[in-house]
């Protein structure tokens, strides 16, 4: 596992911090002024998009070769986090191009890469990731979608479940069964595009969170894809999945963190002015020891998150692990510290007046997507008991 000599490879540089101040103000002046509203209206944040997309930020990790920015993991872990930071469901536009684009990054032919990262890159769409369905949540590998090759082609149907930013994302990495015999060796992963005839989508789901970001069924009827789209040989489709996901779990613990960060912050501003008996309540020990309680939890989930990262872009084995324990370790954190931030604010903290009640309910949801914190304790425990 880790040394301090790793820690010290990828510690945040210069150029990691520009990065953050230029997303944290373009943060704070195009997508907080409207985080509350795509909450209330639980309407897709268009204008993050735009602010994104015109300061190419919207999916960094592309790399140059296919017209990205070909920035490292810890850069798409510090934009996703100042997005978090005022709006979780704006910072799913970078977390899920990443997820999306992912599979074919790691496992795609030269074809698929410079069409499909090229035209993420270029903005011509955004990338969606359809693994999960309504009886495969954590049993990822026993879903029924079913491609049949015929010919030159394959035919998808069935029904995908959860997915993030369905019906807005123009592609679609999707997993199917190839052969039903062989659980996850007979799965294999495809490129479907949003205008393959047979592709539709369910309605909206209504959200306690990140009500911004639409989820969404995606129903393949008879959808018939040429056989190149295929990510990767036959029967690699559950390993891309997976490795995928150590990667990108990483971006859901940065997730987590700038939704923390964002209660945090606002939260102390308040104690800072809020008065009772005469006071500050900043002033009081009790109101000190939770703000201390909260930024601890805060910074030890950032170091685990960015030690993550430097394991992501560098692929090492123990990813698996790292990948796990950030987004566990980082959207508990999140969790508590929403959940004391609005403790701060006593009854103003429960209202819609006050973005911590958002925070709170959107902080939820990284305890659950992307495997659960359940999950993620399987995954550490395999990989604690393989080595
Ligand atoms: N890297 C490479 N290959 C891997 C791997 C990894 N991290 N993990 C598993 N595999 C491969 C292995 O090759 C393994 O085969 P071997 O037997 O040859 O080793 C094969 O996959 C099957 O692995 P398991 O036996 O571990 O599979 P399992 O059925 O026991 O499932 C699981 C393991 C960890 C529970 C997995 O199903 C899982 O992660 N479930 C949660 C799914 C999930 O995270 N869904 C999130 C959906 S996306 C989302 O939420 C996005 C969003 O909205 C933003």
């Amino acid at each position: 596992m880790a040394s301090a000599a790793d820690f010290d490879l990828f510690r945040t540089s210069e150029e990691h911090e520009m990065l953050r101040d230029a997303v944290r103000s373009l943060a704070e002046a195009k997508i907080a002024p409207f985080a509350a509203e795509v909450d209330e209206q639980a309407r897709f944040p268009q204008e993050a998009r735009d602010a994104l997309e015109t300061n190419d930020l919207h999916a960094i990790h592309v790399p140059e070769a296919y017209d990205g920015s070909g920035a490292d993991a810890l850069s798409t872990v510090i934009v996703i986090e100042e997005v978090a930071r005022v709006c979780a469901s704006s910072s799913l536009i970078p977390a899920v191009n990443k997820l999306g684009s992912m599979p074919v990054q790691l496992s795609g032919s030269e074809e698929l890469k410079a069409k499909y990262l090229g035209a993420l890159a270029r903005k011509e769409g955004m990338f969606s990731y359809a693994l999960s369905e309504p009886e495969a949540g954590s049993d990822a590998a026993g879903m029924k979608t079913r491609a049949v090759r015929d010919g030159d082609f394959y035919v998808l149907n069935g029904v995908k479940r959860w997915i993030t930013n369905a019906g807005v994302s123009e592609f679609y990495t999707v997993m199917a069964v190839t052969d039903p015999e062989k659980r996850s060796k007979g799965i294999s992963a495809f490129v479907v595009e949003k205008g393959d005839e047979g592709v539709s989508f369910g309605a909206p789901e209504k959200k306690l969170g990140i009500k911004g970001s639409p989820t969404r069924e995606v129903y393949f009827d008879n959808v018939r894809i040429p056989a190149d789209r295929m990510i990767g040989a036959e029967g690699t489709g559950f390993a891309t999945a997976m490795k995928t996901l150590d990667h990108t779990r990483v971006t859901i613990a940065a997730q987590a963190l700038g939704i923390a960060q964002g209660a945090l912050d606002y939260a102390k501003g308040y104690v800072q002015e809020r008065k009772q008996f005469g006071k500050a309540i900043a002033e009081f020990q009790g109101i000190q020891f939770m703000l201390a309680d909260m930024a601890m939890k805060l910074e030890a989930a950032r170091q685990i998150t960015y030690a993550a990262a430097a394991r992501s872009e560098r692929s090492d084995p123990d990813l698996t692990f790292f990948g796990a324990a950030a987004k566990c370790y980082a959207s508990d954190a999140a969790m508590e510290i929403t959940t004391d931030a609005v403790q701060l604010l006593g009854g103003y903290g429960y209202t819609r007046d006050y973005p911590l009640e958002r925070m709170m309910r959107d902080a939820k949801i990284t305890q659950i997507y992307e495997g659960t914190n359940q999950v993620q304790r399987i995954v550490m425990a395999r990989q604690l008991l393989k080595g």
